[in-house]
C-alpha cells in the first residue's frame, strides 16, 4: 500500500484521522475535519528546526528596521493600509465577486509596475482576458508580468526579482501537497500558508484576492485571517458606484481606517468628496433622518442616518438596522420608550445609514436617537444640524473621544448647530464663534432642542 500523504485533522481540536470524518470523533463538532500534509518527524527539516532553537535575549539588544513602505498610487488604499504597502507583507483582499477586486489589484500592479517587478497570478481569468481589461481602463503596465496558472508549487520559480505579487483568487489556486479540489478550506490554508513561506523568506509582497462565501466570511470560516499580515474588505452595493474598503485586521496600521472609492468607467478612483455619498438630496425635508460626525480612523465624515417608524401590523414590532448593530438599536429604542416616553413598543422601526457604511461606535448613539425621534413626531431635523454623544441606559449623554475633530467636520461642512455631550463642551469652546454647540446632558434635553412638541 502507497504511504499515505495527507491526513485529515479537525480544526477545532487537532484530532487527526486517515480519513475524512463528518464528525469529529474526539470533540464531537461537525464538518471540521479539514485535509492536510502529513508532516514526518524524520524529515530533515524537522531536524534542522530542532537544532536551531533561536536564544532568548534582551529587548534593548533587539534590533529593527522601520517598515519600508511603497505607495500604491492610490492614496485611499494607502491610507487603509496604515500609510502603504509595507515590503514582504501578505494582504488579503476580500469582498463579493464583481465587486471590483481584480479592477483596484490591477490599477495598483501597474501602477507598481512603472519602477517595480510585479507578477499577476491570474487564476480565474485568462492572460488576454488580464491584457483586455488593464487596455479598457487606460493602464500603462508594460512591465507587468502575467501568469495564467492554478498550481501554486511551481510559482517560486517564476518569483525571481519579483517585489510584488498578485493572487487572483486564492480559491482558485491548488497545491499538489493535498488531494482536495481548490478552494476547499484545507487548499484555501495550505496554500496561503505557502505564499506566507515566500512572503517572509524572499520579502516580496504578496497581494491575495478572496472571494466572500455565502455565509459572509473569507474563505470559509475565517481560515486565512490569523496568517494575514493585512485583511482587507471591499464593500458596497453592485447596483452603486461606490465601493468602501476597510481593513478588518492590520499589523501595521489602525483597522478603523476606511477608503471610499467609486467604481467609474476608467476604473476605481478615490472619492475625496464623501457629502453625496453619505448625505442624501432630501435631507431636512421629510421626518426621521438625523446627520452624525462619524470618526473612522484618523478621518471624520458626516454620515446620515435614516429612520422610519410605522405602525406594527403583527404582535411583534419590527427592528431592521442596517448599518448598526440590531442590539444596540433595540437599546435605544428601550431608552427612548423609558426614558422619554415615545411609546415605539407598537411600532415597527426600519434604520439605514446612508451609504452603506457601518457605524459601530457608540458615539452615533444620540443621532440613532434623534432620527428616531423625529421619525415618531414626524419633524424633520434642520439641515443643518449634527448630533453625536453615548447614550447609557439611564438616558444620560456620555462623553466621546474625539469630540473636537468632530465638531471641526461640522464647521467644515458648513453646519450651523451640533449638539454635543455636555461634558465634551470643554474641548470644542473654542470653535462656538463659527458654529452653534448645544450641551446635552440627558437624551431628553435633545429631544427639546430639536422638536417642537418634544417632550
Ligand atoms: N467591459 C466592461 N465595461 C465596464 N465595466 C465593466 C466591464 N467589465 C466589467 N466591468 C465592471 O467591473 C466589475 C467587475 O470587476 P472585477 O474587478 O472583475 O470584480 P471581482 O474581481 O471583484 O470579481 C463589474 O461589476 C462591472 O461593473
Ligand atoms: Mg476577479
Amino acid at each position: 500500500m502507497p504511504k499515505q500523504s495527507t491526513q485529515f485533522v479537525c480544526s477545532e481540536c487537532g484530532a487527526a484521522s486517515p480519513r475524512w470524518l463528518g464528525r469529529c470523533p474526539s470533540c464531537g463538532k461537525f464538518n471540521t475535519m479539514a485535509e492536510e500534509p502529513i508532516k514526518s518527524a524524520e524529515s530533515p527539516k524537522t531536524g534542522l528546526k530542532k537544532s536551531a532553537v533561536s536564544r532568548a535575549k534582551p529587548i534593548s539588544e533587539v534590533t529593527f528596521e522601520r517598515f519600508s513602505r511603497t505607495s500604491s498610487g492610490v492614496s485611499e488604499f494607502d491610507n487603509v493600509l496604515g500609510g502603504g504597502i509595507v515590503t514582504g507583507s501578505l494582504v488579503l483582499l476580500g469582498g463579493d465577486p464583481g465587486i471590483g477586486k481584480s479592477t483596484l489589484l490591477t490599477q495598483i500592479a501597474a501602477h507598481l509596475s512603472e519602477n517595480r517587478k510585479v507578477l499577476y497570478v491570474s487564476a480565474e481569468e485568462s492572460c488576454s482576458q488580464v491584457k483586455l481589461r488593464a487596455e479598457r481602463l487606460g493602464l500603462k503596465c508594460g512591465n507587468m508580468l502575467l501568469l495564467n496558472e492554478t498550481c501554486i508549487d511551481g510559482l517560486e520559480s517564476e518569483l525571481d526579482g519579483v517585489e510584488f505579487c498578485v493572487i487572483d483568487s486564492i480559491q482558485a489556486v491548488y497545491t499538489d501537497d493535498l488531494s482536495s479540489s481548490a478552494g476547499s478550506v484545507g487548499q484555501v490554508r495550505e496554500c496561503a500558508a505557502k505564499l506566507m513561506r515566500i512572503a517572509k523568506s524572499r520579502g516580496i509582497t504578496f497581494f491575495i484576492i478572496g472571494h466572500v462565501t455565502k455565509e459572509g466570511a473569507l474563505a470559509g470560516p475565517k481560515v486565512l485571517e490569523h496568517i494575514m499580515d493585512t485583511v482587507l474588505y471591499f464593500e458596497g452595493e453592485n447596483q452603486e458606484n461606490f465601493r468602501i474598503l476597510r481593513a478588518v485586521k492590520n499589523r501595521f496600521g489602525n483597522v478603523a481606517e476606511v477608503g471610499v472609492f467609486e467604481m467609474t468607467e476608467h476604473g476605481i478612483v478615490a472619492v475625496t468628496d464623501y457629502s453625496g455619498i453619505f448625505l442624501s438630496e432630501s435631507r431636512g425635508e421629510e421626518a426621521g433622518s438625523a446627520v452624525t460626525p462619524a470618526l473612522t480612523g484618523a478621518r471624520c465624515m458626516n454620515v446620515e442616518i435614516q429612520t422610519l417608524v410605522s405602525k406594527t401590523s403583527f404582535g411583534l414590532p419590527r427592528r431592521m438596522p442596517l448599518g448598526i448593530d440590531y442590539n444596540r438599536l433595540a437599546l435605544l429604542i428601550a431608552v427612548l420608550e423609558k426614558r422619554c416616553g415615545l411609546s415605539l413598543g407598537s411600532y415597527d422601526v426600519y434604520l439605514t445609514v446612508m451609504g452603506g457604511i457601518k457605524l459601530n461606535e457608540p458615539a452615533c448613539d444620540l443621532a440613532v436617537c434623534a432620527a428616531l425621534a423625529s421619525a415618531y413626531f414626524g419633524q424633520p431635523i434642520d439641515k443643518f444640524a449634527a448630533v453625536f454623544g453615548e447614550v447609557g441606559l439611564t438616558g444620560e449623554v456620555r462623553a466621546v473621544s474625539g469630540c473636537e475633530k468632530r465638531v471641526a467636520e461640522c464647521v467644515k461642512m458648513g453646519f450651523k448647530k451640533v449638539l454635543v455631550p455636555a461634558k465634551n463642551m470643554k474641548s470644542v469652546a473654542k470653535y462656538a464663534d463659527k458654529i452653534s454647540i448645544v450641551p446635552v446632558l440627558y437624551v431628553n434635553t435633545m429631544i427639546k432642542n430639536l422638536f417642537k412638541s418634544g417632550d
